[in-house]
């Protein structure tokens, strides 16, 4: 009689675990968090160390100034940063985070990844911690790879982290690369939540193409070309990018992926509060809110201030608009991503 009350009571539990597992999860954006390092380098500062000047660089890019990291400040302290106050202003204990996230393309050393380094430093221990590469399209990957681990009920409370600093991999006797590219870092608390009402993340769409790969590349210090006194000499250690290409590729590609996701949602890029996009160059922005059909008040652009951040630009430019009272509760954001890969991704968010 009692272990058949004990089957009984077992088998309702089962039932109600078995209903919980199939009723669907959904993921909110608990909060965000971005930091840019102190020294801010302007035009002018670069105009003494490369033949360029603050007026070329203002109408081919959009960008006055960026912020640089201290030689002692790694990508891993960058995130720090970010992560703590994305998690203050989540009001989220550090301890129940279940999951690091990082996506970077400058992680602190070779091996092991950054994320470890960014678990000691927030004083977390044993959590899984994870890095992925896919460049200035880290927002959109780091997205759906969290939502996908908290929709499947492994995880419930995870940090993504985007940072890099690029003015490591930037070879400041090149002018056509140098004039663009900015330290900074961005992070997202994204949580479980049973209740549909509060679900941040409406959809996601991605993509990615290697036969692109060479348009934006670090060419040595992997297994293809090992470090050597050559591979240095030839300064085959810093970013090298086919500009023009690179523009063209990121005006089709941005505008493409932002349509199919509106497309396949019913939606016009005009139902969104604002349209965050990669800030690789103001032109480019211009050119896919063109295409979108939405008007310059809609699209947010920080790329004057920091310029190229890679996978953080996004997170700094919502960051931004979070703290400038813009985004608010119920606000509709499309954000595209773009980057080395070539990869890109668009995901439409409700705050
Ligand atoms: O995160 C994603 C990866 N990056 C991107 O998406 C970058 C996409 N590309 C771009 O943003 C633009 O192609 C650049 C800003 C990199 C370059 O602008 P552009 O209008 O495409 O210039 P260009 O490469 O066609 O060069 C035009 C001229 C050239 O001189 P000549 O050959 O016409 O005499 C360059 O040598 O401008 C010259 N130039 C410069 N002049 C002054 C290139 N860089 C500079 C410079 N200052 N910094």
């Amino acid at each position: 009689m009692r272990l058949k009350k004990l089957i009984f009571s077992s088998n309702r539990k089962h039932k109600k675990i078995g209903k919980m597992k199939n009723s669907k999860r959904f993921v909110k954006i608990l909060g965000v968090g971005s930091y840019v390092p102190e020294k801010v380098v302007t035009n002018d500062d670069l105009s003494k160390i490369v033949d360029t000047s603050d007026e070329w660089i203002r109408a081919r890019t959009g960008i006055r100034e960026r912020r640089i990291a201290a030689s002692d400040q790694t990508t891993s302290d960058l995130c720090v940063c970010a992560a703590r106050k994305a998690m203050e202003n989540a009001s989220i204990a550090v301890d129940d985070i279940d999951l690091i996230l990082t996506g970077t393309i400058t992680s602190d050393v070779v091996l092991p990844s950054t994320s470890v380094f960014i678990q000691t430093k927030l004083g977390l221990k044993n959590i899984p911690c994870l890095d992925y590469n896919v460049a200035c399209s880290g927002l959109q990957y780091g997205i759906e790879l969290a939502r996908s681990l908290i929709e499947s009920r492994r995880y419930k409370n995870i940090l993504l982290v985007c940072g890099d600093k690029l003015s490591a991999i930037t070879d400041w006797e090149d002018r056509s690369t140098c004039i663009l590219f900015g330290d900074g870092a961005g992070a997202i608390v994204l949580s479980a939540t049973e209740n549909e009402e509060e679900n941040s993340i409406i959809d996601v769409v991605l993509g990615a193409n290697g036969e692109h790969s060479e348009l934006i590349i670090l060419p040595a210090g992997g297994s293809r070309e090992p470090a050597s006194e050559k591979t240095v000499s030839e300064r085959k250690h810093f970013m090298k990018m086919s500009g023009r290409d690179l523009f063209r590729e990121a005006v089709k590609i941005m505008g493409n992926c932002a349509q199919e996701i509106l497309d396949r949602n019913g939606m016009s890029a005009n139902d969104m509060d604002f349209v965050v996009t990669h800030q690789a160059n103001w032109r480019i922005i211009d050119a896919v809110r063109e295409r979108l059909g939405v008007s310059p008040e809609k699209v947010c652009v920080t790329i004057e201030k920091y310029g190229n951040t890679s996978a953080s630009s996004c997170i700094i430019a919502l960051d931004s608009l979070i703290k400038n009272g813009k985004i608010v509760r119920g606000s509709k954001v499309l954000t595209v991503g773009f980057g080395a890969g070539l990869t890109w991704g668009a995901a439409i968010l409700k705050f």
